[in-house]
């Protein structure tokens, strides 16, 4: 199976876009619900997109509004994505301030703070975070926690500031590492990429550049967990072992057989796996994007496993879904513990988030009988055509009715 491009990286290098004007190209962007929902609100700022295949094509030659309406910031925070690159290059921007999540408080503090250190004035007027600079200027940031989004803004906007910045505490995740290659395309400064010390040389342009985006690691692991889980084998094809390296640890020592080639993970189970603690970390650790998955994995593993969340606090809307399926699990404060058994019965569940709905699919794949998830469109926002890569790799799956969001 081919893993698609990395959703949260094209989040990333699609607004950095607006760093430049004229055309660009991003090779391997998948088609996913959250890049039309990027691309809408790039065209409602003039930008021209066209996404045929895999490679989007944004050309930002007409840029006319630097604002980020409530309408799509509400379905995908992600869009907060476009207030560094508008404050760098225009001096100004209007963006909705993001609501709450499915998963808890998700606050953008960090964000704004950032541009602040960066001399923007920021105010918050209707909902909307106003920001507002002459031209920025470079700063040393100190991030309090490591946070992808934070950082990705503070690099789009400090690529075009007057003069040096430091990012410490910086994000070291693939997808932010990808950013910055991105960013010097197009003729950014950058040094100490992959490390959490970015320094930022500010220039005065940046030109369009074209990039080829890497294999979406959190799809590859999902995939895997699907795998073991019911006892398959898989060969992911497309896709970076390297950025995979705790999951990968966690998968052998449950008892499946993973093989790595460059761009390929095989992985053989017997379905007899054992129960293995997880907890989730900033990059390299395990994501928390794979703790639902993992856990629908525990289901019906052997023994007991504790899952600690210490990314997101609150993120186990999935617990209560499987429950219905059969799992026995506790949850106290950010920790589940998993107490194995020996199937899950079909059941109609509700999926809550995207990484909740994979973790449903894949607890559904194990159960015996059928089992029926509901709100699928949350499963459309991170994952390309799932029912037909699960189906093309064995399992009983199909789309019975598309809901809208
Ligand atoms: C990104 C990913 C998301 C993933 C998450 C953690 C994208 C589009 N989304 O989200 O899939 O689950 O990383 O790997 O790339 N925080 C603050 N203040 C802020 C920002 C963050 O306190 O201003 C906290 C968060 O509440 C969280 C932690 O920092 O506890 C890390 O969050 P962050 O890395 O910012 O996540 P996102 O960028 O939103």
């Amino acid at each position: 199976m081919t893993v698609s491009g990395a959703k949260n990286a094209s989040l990333a290098l699609m607004p950095a876009t607006l760093l430049a004007a004229g055309p660009c190209r991003l090779a391997n962007t998948p088609r996913l619900r959250d890049i039309s929902t990027m691309s809408t609100l790039l065209e409602t700022m003039g930008v021209d997109i066209r996404h045929p295949g895999t490679t989007i094509e944004l050309d930002t030659a007409h840029v006319h509004s630097q604002e980020a309406p409530y309408e799509m910031v509400k379905k995908m925070r992600a869009s907060f994505y476009v207030l560094g690159p508008l404050l760098g290059r225009y001096g100004h921007a209007r963006v909705s301030y993001p609501g709450g999540c499915a998963w808890g408080p998700r606050p953008v503090d960090l964000h704004l703070r950032a541009m602040e250190a960066l001399g923007a004035e920021i105010t918050i007027e209707g909902g909307y975070v106003i920001a507002r600079a002459d031209r920025l200027r470079g700063a040393e940031i100190q991030f309090e926690i490591s946070s992808v989004g934070a950082t990705g803004n503070a690099l789009m906007a400090a690529v075009l500031a007057q003069g040096s910045t430091v990012l410490r505490n910086a994000a070291v995740e693939p997808e932010i590492t990808q950013l910055a290659h991105f960013l010097r395309r197009m003729g950014a400064h950058i040094d100490g990429i992959g490390t959490n010390c970015l320094t930022i040389e500010g220039v005065d342009d940046l030109h369009p550049a074209d990039d080829s985006n890497i294999p979406d690691r959190i799809e590859a692991g999902t995939f895997l967990a699907a795998a073991a889980a019911t006892g398959g084998n898989i060969t992911l094809e497309n896709v970076s072992h390297e950025h995979l390296t705790a999951v990968l640890e966690l998968f052998r020592r449950a008892g499946c057989d993973i093989s790595v080639t460059e761009n390929t993970i095989t992985l053989q189970s017997d379905g007899a796996l054992t129960a293995i603690d997880a907890t989730t970390a900033i990059y390299p650790g395990f994501p928390t994007d794979m703790q639902a998955q993992w856990m629908a994995m525990m289901a019906t593993a052997n023994g007991s496993s504790v899952i600690t969340d210490t990314v997101y606090f609150d993120r186990f809307n999935h617990v209560p879904e499987l429950q219905r399926l059969g799992a026995r699990i506790d949850v106290t404060k950010n920790t589940a513990t998993v107490h194995g058994v020996e199937t899950l019965t079909g059941a109609t569940v509700m999926s809550t988030d995207l990484r909740a709905s994979a973790s449903l699919i894949i607890a559904g794949l194990i159960a015996r009988g059928s089992s029926e998830v509901l709100r699928v469109y949350h499963i459309d926002r991170g994952y390309e055509a799932i029912e037909l890569k699960l189906r093309n790799l064995g399992a009983d799956i199909q789309r019975v009715d598309s809901e809208d969001y």
